[in-house]
């Protein structure tokens, strides 16, 4: 079945991918990260590369294994996910963030594993914005066409193209989050200057290859 989806629309193009979650560490024993299972990720990787595409990946932690023909960049913080692709964009004709980036660090991390307190006081921890990696690569002097994921959980089509035009990116795919995480399938719109494309519900797999055939059509 995936044979009929493969077309060589990427012949010769270098694809970067962000994919999974980032995980900010708090201590040595705990951490802040975000729900994301890397599926939808790792999905546009394969299909990229069935395309033809030479693929680099830059995941946060997952439990998946690297797509064939796929180079894996393993990553955790968010700031580990900015250097590795920072060192990529340059050589990249595509940029598709598809990780769930922590929107946030705390300021410092503690060297120990912080104790609970005899009297029961919780830790006061501040937190810091994490870089946002796509609208950096974005602004970047020639960029890579850049393509967005968002995960909204209301008034979709309007926060995705706010988001869309803050980040300054040609493509944003939104879906609805809690409906696509771990899930198999999912349904998601493309947002871009021509306006609002839905398509249909199916599997992760099914519309990595779509979005991939989608992607192509708008870089020619
Ligand atoms: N993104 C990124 N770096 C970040 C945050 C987000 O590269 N620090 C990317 C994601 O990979 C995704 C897109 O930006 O492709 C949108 O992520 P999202 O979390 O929806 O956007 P935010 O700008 O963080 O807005 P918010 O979480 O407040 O909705
Ligand atoms: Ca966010």
């Amino acid at each position: 079945i995936e044979s009929l989806f493969v077309t060589q629309s990427l012949k010769g193009k270098k694809v970067l991918i962000t994919a999974g979650p980032t995980f900010e560490a708090i201590d040595p024993v705990r951490g802040l990260t975000n729900r994301s299972s890397g599926k939808m990720g790792y999905a546009l990787a394969h299909a990229a590369a069935c395309a033809g595409a030479q693929v680099t990946l830059v995941s946060g932690p997952t439990h998946l294994d690297t797509p064939f023909q796929v180079t894996r960049v393993d990553v955790e913080s968010a700031q580990g996910m900015l250097d590795a692709c920072l060192q990529y964009s340059s050589q990249s004709d595509i940029f598709i963030a598809v990780a769930a980036v922590a929107d946030w660090r705390t300021a410092n991390v503690a060297t120990h594993k912080i104790k609970k307190q005899d009297d029961n006081d919780v830790p006061m921890l501040t937190f810091v914005q994490n870089p946002d990696i796509l609208q950096t690569i974005a602004s970047r002097n020639n960029p890579p066409y850049c393509v967005g994921f968002a995960a909204e959980t209301e008034h979709l089509i309007e926060f995705g193209q706010r988001k869309r035009l803050k980040k300054g990116i040609p493509l944003l795919i939104a879906n609805n989050g809690p409906a696509a995480f771990g899930a198999d399938d999912n349904q998601v719109v493309l947002l871009d200057d021509a306006g609002i494309h839905e398509l249909p519900k199916q599997s992760k797999i099914s519309l990595a290859h779509t979005l991939v055939a989608e992607i192509a059509q708008r870089l020619n």
